[in-house]
């Protein structure tokens, strides 16, 4: 259900972020604070997507881009790699009936080649099961890296160059920006960061040019609805210039 009146009283329904992509950062050091294995972690940081989902879906914001397994997180052991992708195939099976309800469209980012089989099925039945619905797109970024995704780009762009059917000078920031792999997608309005670190880590390096960002010391599993109301209103009361004058 969409609000009628903000869920929170500072929050201004008409200017609520279209897209907002999170860095979802910290399920290893919640784990370790509560005295659990991280593998506990990563399993309370899955549940806290769809609390998350649905407060935004609520808001009226229109796409959610989530990190979830960056190209560099290859190189973290192999037991906590093949657990994250285990929950990951757990959590599609689980919500994609909950997703498909809410009218939420499943969408991935980042190249399915080199996912474990099991989580490519899984996440390709989730996004064929909800690709006509239209409230709000879930992109879940998996195997993704902002400069593995420019570098996708170029060659797309060089391809079609060599074929002759583009000139060099033809190459626009649109034309670029039509050969990422959400093309639709190509702005993040409020990019939030949770745990603390003051970093973006390889992600969407294109999109997030005037990004507003919002980093939180918050741990992703604790990151709550009042959490997220908090980013927001952070937020809308950012002047966004665009490069322009005020
Ligand atoms: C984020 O939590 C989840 C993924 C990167 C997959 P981390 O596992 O990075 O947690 P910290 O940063 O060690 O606390
Ligand atoms: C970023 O978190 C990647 C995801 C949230 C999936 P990391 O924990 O991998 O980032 P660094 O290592 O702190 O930069
Ligand atoms: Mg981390």
């Amino acid at each position: 259900m969409e609000h009628a009146t903000a869920p929170d009283s500072r929050i201004d329904l008409q200017r609520i972020p279209a897209h907002i992509a999170i860095i979802m950062d910290g399920n290893g050091r919640w784990a370790k604070r509560q005295g659990k294995t991280r593998s506990q972690g990563h399993e309370a940081g899955a549940r806290n997507v769809r609390l998350v989902t649905e407060a935004c879906r609520e808001l009226g914001v229109r796409a959610l881009t989530l990190f979830a397994f960056s190209t560099e997180n290859w190189n973290r052991p192999k037991r906590e790699v093949d657990s994250l992708f285990r929950l990951i195939s757990r959590a599609m099976k689980q919500y994609a009936d909950k997703i498909n309800e809410t009218d939420v469209r499943l969408r991935h980012l980042g190249e399915m080649d080199g996912l474990p089989e099991h989580a490519a099925r899984d996440v390709r039945k989730c996004m064929e099961q909800t690709r006509n619905n239209k409230t709000m797109d879930v992109c879940v970024a998996l195997n993704y890296g902002g400069r593995a995704e420019i570098v996708q780009a170029a060659r797309k762009l060089a391809d079609a160059a060599r074929r002759g059917e583009i000139a060099p000078e033809d190459i626009t920031e649109e034309l670029l920006a039509r050969q990422l792999y959400l093309p639709d997608h190509s702005e993040v309005d409020l990019l939030i960061r949770t745990s603390g670190e003051l970093r973006i880590s390889n992600f969407m390096l294109w999109q997030i040019s005037y990004a507003e960002i919002v980093v939180t010391p918050t741990l992703w599993p604790d990151f709550n609805r009042q959490a997220l109301y908090d980013a927001i209103v952070e937020y809308q009361a950012r002047d966004r210039r665009f490069g322009g004058r005020p």
